[in-house]
């Protein structure tokens, strides 16, 4: 089903409209007093070329402007009802869905192929309204509380004075933040650069709650696993491509789409009992943390395949809204700060990119009836007639009032604080990067990392030098000391500055 109401006339004697669907008088000549006299005021249609061209823009997404997606389908071929009553998570239930994959630091027109982490976007359009799934093709993150969230994403992007982005900038954040070990140490590993999207794995990264139909809860992390197998770029091949042709990663999508080569994930969740979090080695909340999957093993939930290019980039990507607060019974969010944090700043921020009624555009409608008592405001196209606007109301609308203990709530700790997670046995900053490099990587992989992050200290000074070096130490001594070798000695084979884009 086709979302336009514009029309383009295939027959050029047919002529074009204005806004207001009369026949325009011309797409090519103003009107002026003579062929060389000055342009006329009341050419009303040339006016409102001007002007709309001058606002046909929306401001870019803060971080993760860069991407593209598509569209397509989620089956569920498991049985995972013992868990969750999601309707999308019933076995044999097929979902419209949309995907959005980005880089994070680099803006609208930067190249697909920088060194960073890239955001794995899902919107589910379920029988019970739509799900939205926004994570990473890393199963970590750089912070675990969301007041620094701000703060990281300014340190990667660009100095308030050249308008450059810094390496020095990059380490003094990470660093100052050691929490951020993990996720660096992804960074600079394979993940940093993806072959292309299809060969990228996708997290959701936190901890959400599944509820099951008896109401029992549960804590689960996702993980898609890409069926075209993972693939990567080596630093020298992505910044040949990132000059040879900076849409290398949309277009390889729309591409592949565009054959009828539909790519797919495999989504497995990882299952915690809800009353282990409380007494688990590791805080399973904490968003810079990996559950190891000899204690909370894979389960097949069911297969993603997009199988739908966007018709409309601007209509259809652009205007996308993704938001980790867009949840469906069934399904909760966690105790993780971040996740909370988060919960409020995606329709924020897309109210102001986009307009107070972003829910009402035709990529972020759910395809099921709507009751909502948001009304009126900037672009209002849905409305409810002449029924009651408030609540409660003696008029025939129906609202929602529910008391009581919240189906997908959880149990506060008690006072009110300011403080980090508190540290459980397993839960130091350096322990899983240092299991990550010593028993994930092989030496092959570990030399590389050795290269790439020697050479994105590159331009890096004192004292942030010297606590990088320090940092690496802490996840694994022999890595950290050879990254200091070579900076200090210049030796090793250095990968170009500027790599360590985060
Ligand atoms: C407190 C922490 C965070 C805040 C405040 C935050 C905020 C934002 C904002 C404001 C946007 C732009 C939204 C838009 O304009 O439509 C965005 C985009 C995005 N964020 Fe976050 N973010 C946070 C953490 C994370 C984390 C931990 C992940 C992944 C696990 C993530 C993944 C993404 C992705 C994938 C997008 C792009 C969404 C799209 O495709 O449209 N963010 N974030």
């Amino acid at each position: 089903m086709s979302d336009r109401r514009n029309t383009p006339n295939a027959n050029q004697a047919d002529g074009s409209t204005t806004g207001s669907g009369a026949p325009a008088p011309s797409d090519r000549n103003s009107l002026t007093i003579g062929a060389d006299g000055p342009i006329l005021l009341h050419d009303v249609h040339f006016l409102e070329q001007m002007a709309h061209f001058n606002r046909e823009k929306v401001p870019e997404r803060q971080p993760h402007a860069k991407g593209a997606g598509a569209f397509g389908v989620f089956e569920t071929t498991e049985d995972v009802s013992a868990y969750t009553k999601a309707a999308l998570f019933q076995k044999g239930v097929s979902t419209e869905m949309l995907a959005r994959f980005s880089t994070v630091a680099g803006e609208m027109g930067s190249p697909d192929t920088w060194r960073d982490v890239r955001g794995f976007s899902l919107k589910f359009y379920t029988s019970e309204g739509n799900y939205d799934l926004v994570g990473n093709n890393t199963p970590v993150f750089f912070v675990r509380d969301p007041m620094k969230f701000p703060h990281f994403i300014r340190s990667q992007k660009r100095l308030p004075d050249s308008g450059l982005r810094d390496n020095h900038m990059q380490w003094d954040f990470w660093t100052n933040n050691p929490e951020s070990a993990h996720q660096v140490t992804y960074l600079m590993g394979e993940r940093g650069l993806p072959r292309t999207w299809r060969h990228m794995n996708g997290y959701g990264s936190h901890t959400y709650m599944w509820i099951s139909a008896t109401g029992e809860k549960f804590w689960v992390k996702y993980h898609f696993h890409t069926e075209q197998g993972m693939e990567f770029f080596s630093n020298q091949e992505a910044e040949a491509m990132s000059g040879a042709d900076a849409d290398f990663h949309r277009r390889d999508l729309f591409e592949a789409i565009q054959h009828g080569e539909h790519p797919s994930w495999v989504l497995s969740v990882q299952v915690m009992p809800y009353a282990e979090a409380k007494t688990y080695r590791i805080n399973p909340f904490d968003l810079t943390k990996t559950w190891p999957h000899a204690d909370y093993p894979l389960i097949k939930v069911g297969r993603m395949t997009l199988n739908r290019n966007p018709e409309n980039f601007f209509a259809q990507i652009e205007q996308a809204a993704f938001s980790p607060g867009n949840t469906v019974p069934g399904i909760g969010l966690s105790p993780d700060k971040m996740l909370l944090g988060r919960a409020f700043a995606y329709n924020d921020a897309q109210r102001n990119r986009i307009g107070t009624n972003f829910h009402q555009l035709p990529v972020n409608q759910p395809k099921v009836p709507m009751n909502t008592y948001m009304f009126d405001g900037q672009m209002a196209y849905h409305h409810s007639g002449n029924a009651p606007v408030y609540v409660p109301n003696s008029g025939d609308r129906s609202w929602a009032d529910n008391t009581g203990p919240v189906a997908d709530g959880w149990e506060s700790d008690g006072e009110m604080v300011r403080s980090a997670y508190t540290l459980r046995s397993n839960d130091d900053d350096f322990g899983q990067p240092g299991i990550l490099v010593r028993e994930v990587f092989n030496d092959a992989q570990r030399a590389r990392l050795v290269d790439q992050v020697a050479g994105a200290l590159g331009g890096v000074r004192e004292p942030v030098l010297g606590r990088a070096f320090e940092y690496w130490k802490n996840i694994d001594a022999e890595v950290g000391q050879r990254i200091e070798e070579i900076v200090r000695t210049g030796s090793g084979t250095k990968p170009a500055e500027g790599m360590g884009e985060g």
